[in-house]
C-alpha cells in the first residue's frame, strides 16, 4: 500500500516535469550501453509511467481513464525520446569511426556473396520443364520406402537375385522399411493414385549401400518416368527419349537400344547415346562413341497389375534416368562425390 500510495504521491506531483526529468536523462545518457539501462528503468513497472499504470486501482473510477491515458502518452513520449538519442549516439558513432586515421572512404564495399542453384537442381529444373511441356506430371514419393513398393510391387520377390544388385540400406531388423534404391517405387505409387492415361516423372534421391569411388556414391540422384496408356510402345518410348536428348543438348542426337533385364519391365533396354562431345572418341565416352545414357522398357503386366492396372487394357514404358550421370556429363565434373560434398569451392563454380 505504502508503494502504490508513494505512486499516488509522485503522479500527482507533475507528470510533466516528471517527463523532463527523464527526459534530461535521456538526452544525457553517454552511450548506447547507457542509453539502454535507462530505458528499461523509464519504460519498465517502476518508470513514471509504470507507477501511473499501478496507481489505477487506487483512484477513483471517474479517473481512471484519464489516468490510463496519461500513462501511455507519458509512456510513447519516453519511446520517442530513447529512439531519437539512440539515432544520435549511432550516427555519433559512426562519425567518429569515419573521421578515424585508417578510415579510407574511396575503398569499395565489402562484396556481396550471391549464392547459387547446385547444378543437379538445375539440371532437373531444365527437365521438368521439358517434361511438363510434354504433358508430364511431376511426381515425388518417400525417400524412407516400404519393402513392397521398393522391390515386391515391382517384380522383385524376396529371394530373387536381382536384390543383390541393389545393395540396400534396410532401415528396421524385419526389413519392412528401406532406403528407397531408385525412383521406380514411384512407379506403382503413381499408378495406385492415378487414372490412365497419364505420364508423369519422378526427380528424387535415391541410396545404396555401395564403396564410393569417383563414379558412385551411396545418395544418388535418378529421374523416373513413367507412361501409361492405350497401345503404348516402344516406338513412343524412343520418341520420347529423343526428345529428351534434343532438350538436354540442343540438338539430334542418335541412340541405340540393348537388351537390358530389369524385373520390372519387358522387354528391358539399356539405352546409348551417341557421344554430344566427339565423332571419333574421347574420354567421355571411352573411345566408344556411345554413351550408357538411361535404362528402360515396357512396363512389366505384373508391375501393372501392383498398381491396380489392367494390363489387358493399357501398357506403358518406364524410364530410370541417373540424374547424377547426367549432371556431369552436362558439366563435365568428373567425381560423382563432389555433388554432395558441400564443399563451396565446387558448388561456386555454378
Ligand atoms: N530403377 C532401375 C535402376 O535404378 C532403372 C530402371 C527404371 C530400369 C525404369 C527400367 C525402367 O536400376
Amino acid at each position: 500500500m505504502s508503494f502504490l500510495g508513494s505512486a499516488l504521491v509522485t503522479t500527482s506531483t507533475d507528470p510533466h516535469a516528471l517527463l523532463a526529468g527523464a527526459r534530461a536523462r535521456v538526452a544525457a545518457a553517454a552511450d548506447l550501453q547507457a542509453l539502454q539501462a535507462l530505458e528499461r528503468e523509464l519504460l519498465g513497472k517502476s518508470g513514471p509511467a509504470g507507477l501511473i499504470l499501478a496507481s489505477i486501482p487506487t483512484l477513483p473510477p471517474e479517473q481512471r481513464k484519464a489516468a490510463g491515458a496519461q500513462a501511455n502518452e507519458l509512456k510513447r513520449a519516453l519511446e520517442e525520446a530513447c529512439a531519437a538519442r539512440r539515432t544520435a549516439l549511432e550516427s555519433a558513432a559512426l562519425e567518429s569511426e569515419r573521421s578515424g586515421g585508417d578510415f579510407d572512404p574511396t575503398l569499395p564495399p565489402a562484396p556481396l556473396e550471391r549464392g547459387g542453384l547446385h547444378p543437379v537442381t538445375r539440371v532437373v529444373r531444365e527437365l521438368e520443364d521439358l517434361f511438363t511441356s510434354m504433358g508430364y506430371t511431376i511426381l515425388d514419393g518417400p525417400e524412407v520406402e516400404l519393402d513392397w513398393y521398393n522391390f515386391e510391387a515391382l517384380n522383385i520377390p524376396k529371394d530373387h537375385p536381382a536384390r543383390d544388385a541393389q545393395d540396400t540400406f534396410y532401415c528396421d531388423p524385419a526389413g519392412r522399411l528401406v532406403l528407397r534404391t531408385h525412383t521406380s517405387p514411384v512407379q506403382v505409387r503413381a499408378m495406385e493414385r492415378m487414372q490412365p492415361p497419364f505420364r508423369a516423372i519422378v526427380p528424387g534421391k535415391v541410396f545404396r549401400n555401395e564403396a564410393t569411388d569417383a563414379s558412385h556414391e551411396h545418395t544418388f540422384h535418378q529421374m523416373e518416368g513413367l507412361v501409361v496408356g492405350k497401345d503404348v510402345s516402344v516406338g513412343h518410348l524412343i520418341g520420347a527419349m529423343k526428345t529428351l536428348l534434343r532438350g538436354v543438348f540442343g540438338r539430334d542426337i542418335e541412340i541405340r537400344l540393348r537388351p537390358g533385364y530389369f524385373p520390372f519391365v519387358e522387354p528391358g533396354f539399356e539405352l546409348d547415346a551417341r557421344c554430344p562431345f566427339c565423332t571419333s572418341g574421347c574420354r567421355v565416352c571411352k573411345q566408344s562413341t556411345w554413351i550408357e545414357l538411361l535404362p528402360c522398357g515396357m512396363v512389366h503386366p505384373n508391375v501393372l497389375k501392383s498398381g491396380g492396372i489392367d494390363p489387358e487394357q493399357w501398357t506403358g514404358f518406364a524410364f530410370g534416368l541417373g540424374l547424377s550421370r547426367l549432371v556431369m556429363l552436362r558439366y563435365g565434373i568428373d567425381d560423382v562425390r563432389h555433388l554432395l560434398s558441400g564443399d563451396l569451392r565446387f558448388l561456386e563454380q555454378f
